[in-house]
């Protein structure tokens, strides 16, 4: 159940909306001043959200509610490293990754600033010396490639930031394998010379069965093709879990440790970064972890009206539980940013789809929406009739750089601008009958035909879309971009009342895979189970033998 106070706000917000206009486009024409009071920046970066149905009155009943649900309390106690992942009881401390500052961070009473420099520092040296080529491969070859062997949080930070950076990138080729499925690793493998490969192996926990079968097939292709005595020259290891990492044969000097107060999804920060420090080198993946630092400070000083990621989850709150849109889709405008959904789609669905409180207790509002996504403009040409057309408002968050990296190309970024801005504005204002059958008649077409198919080209507008606005997509300003999701993330949990830092909800699909594995073997019979999952069974034996 709701808290009181938060109850109430929820009533006040529920009711100011039947009390708001429904058309936008009324809503821009009759204030002129409406950007200016409903976006705002932090740094180059700007969030205009003045094309969402609020006004400065919503704010404040949302900024009321934030109060009502303690959101600056709880963030505070993040920062101070309290235990507020209270199911796992831990600290919540990503933000202690990427502090340059010199305040302590204290966990258990002790400052984890100085182990945190210590493995960024002995990072370092690692990717300098695999970038450089006074590391090699047991042959003597210098590595030319590394395989990052992981799955969620062990892999979709590295491989959205490495896709990102691109033009970064001045080190081994990067490439990764996640799924458990043998294509996945065949596939990246074939092309690969063992002799100049480094495989890391990505896991928090060490037990991950995708990652493990992963890295004991990566284990079998160097010591089959180098000898058993080569192993250690070409694997490297991230976790939590040192003495796993050990039992696996990788020498001490190659282990890259973190710790249980970095959730899987939030852990790109720490040595899960490794592959992309390799790629772009130290110094661009420390201006990366600076981006984010920026943002933390921003979050926790910026007053809630200027607050960015304070806002932007006031809006997905809004959308979410006071107008009950079940998704969102952030598309950005940007190709190296094509990984940014599916990265969002962890940070956000395995932090905030829950359905009890801190307490346990059945929710009683919606929780996290439904996050999906696909750059732009690719996405107009497949799914974009839906946004606009569909029966479904389903908000939508454009991200932009002003400037590409290839300024050679100026024509394209230009179009780039302006499809973005042209879908918000389509979004927003749509297309009346009248307006459809002015345009058509406008072509000369017959009245019969105007009328027939007029209905067809009418886009109901009111579309709710917000816009993040930045200078570059460049190291620094993608460690602000993912710190203001992750902490919007936040801040909308803090609003549902849930615990954003567990992930219980995986965990019993893996608990039954566990069982089926001996049946799938034929090693088991599939009796005692649900007929769809007992034919299943014997569908896909019988198409096996
Ligand atoms: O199954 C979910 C999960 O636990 C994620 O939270 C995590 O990012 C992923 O699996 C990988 O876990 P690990 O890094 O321990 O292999």
């Amino acid at each position: 159940m709701s808290k009181p106070h938060v109850a109430e706000a929820i009533t006040a917000l529920r009711a100011h909306r039947q009390t708001l206009p429904t058309d936008m486009r009324a809503l821009f024409a009759g204030d002129a001043n409406r950007f200016a009071t409903l976006s705002a920046c932090f740094e180059d970066m700007l969030l205009d959200w003045s094309k969402c149905a609020v006004t400065i009155d919503t704010m404040q009943l949302l900024h009321k509610l934030a109060d009502a649900a303690g959101v600056s309390e709880r963030r505070d106690a993040m920062f101070a490293g309290d235990v507020i992942n209270t199911t796992e009881n831990r600290a919540v401390l990503h933000t202690a990754l990427r502090n340059n500052g010199s305040d302590p961070v204290v966990v258990d009473g002790k400052n984890v600033l100085p182990d945190i420099a210590a493995v960024l520092d002995a990072m370092g040296t690692f990717a300098d010396g695999i970038r450089d080529g006074s590391i090699t491969g047991a042959t003597g070859k210098p590595i030319t490639d590394i395989v990052n062997i992981g799955i969620g949080g062990s892999d979709l930070g590295p491989v959205m930031a490495t896709l990102a950076l691109a033009p970064y990138h001045d080190g081994p080729r990067a490439h990764f394998v996640s799924n458990v499925d043998g294509a996945h690793i065949h596939d990246t493998l074939k092309a690969l010379d063992p002799a100049s490969t480094l495989v890391i192996v990505a896991s928090k926990t060490f037990t991950t069965i995708e990652t493990m079968t992963n890295a004991q097939t990566a284990r079998r292709w160097i010591a089959g093709a180098l000898g058993e005595d080569a192993v250690p020259h070409h694997f490297a290891a991230v976790s939590t879990a040192l003495p796993k990492v050990a039992a696996f044969g990788i020498p001490e000097d190659r282990v890259f440790g973190f710790w249980d107060w970095v959730g899987g999804r939030y852990s790109l920060w720490s040595a899960i970064g490794l592959p992309i420090m390799i790629a772009v080198g130290p110094q661009n993946f420390r201006r990366f972890l600076d981006g984010a630092h920026a943002l933390d400070t921003h979050f926790r000083d910026a007053p809630v009206e200027t607050n960015l990621p304070m806002i932007l989850g006031l809006i997905g709150y809004w959308h979410r539980v006071i107008c009950d849109y079940p998704a969102r889709a952030v598309i950005p405008y940007e190709q190296r940013l094509l990984r940014l959904p599916a990265y969002l789609q962890q940070l956000d669905m395995e932090s905030n789809g829950k359905r009890v409180t801190r307490d346990g207790e059945p929710v009683d509002t919606p929780t996290g929406p439904l996050v999906w996504g696909e750059p732009g403009t690719n996405g107009q040409h497949a799914f974009f009739q839906l946004l606009h057309q569909g029966t479904d408002v389903i908000p939508v968050e454009f991200i932009i750089a002003a400037q590409s990296h290839e300024p050679e190309l100026k024509t394209h970024q230009d179009l780039l601008i302006a499809n973005c801005l042209a879908q918000s504005e389509a979004l927003m204002r749509g297309r009346t009958l009248e307006e459809a059958k002015a345009q058509l008649s406008e072509k000369g077409m017959a009245a019969d035909e105007v009328a027939r198919l007029a209905p067809h080209k009418v886009f109901p507008g009111n579309r709710p879309s917000l816009t993040i606005v930045h200078k570059l997509l460049d190291p620094y300003a993608l460690g602000r971009l993912i710190a203001l999701y992750e902490h919007r993330v936040f801040v909308e949990a803090a609003l549902f009342g849930i615990n954003a830092f567990d992930q219980w909800g995986v965990e019993l699909g893996k608990e039954l895979a566990t069982e089926l594995q001996p049946v799938i073997e034929g090693k088991a019979d599939a009796q005692g189970r649900d007929s769809s999952t007992a034919g299943l069974v014997a569908a896909i034996s019988s198409l096996r033998s």
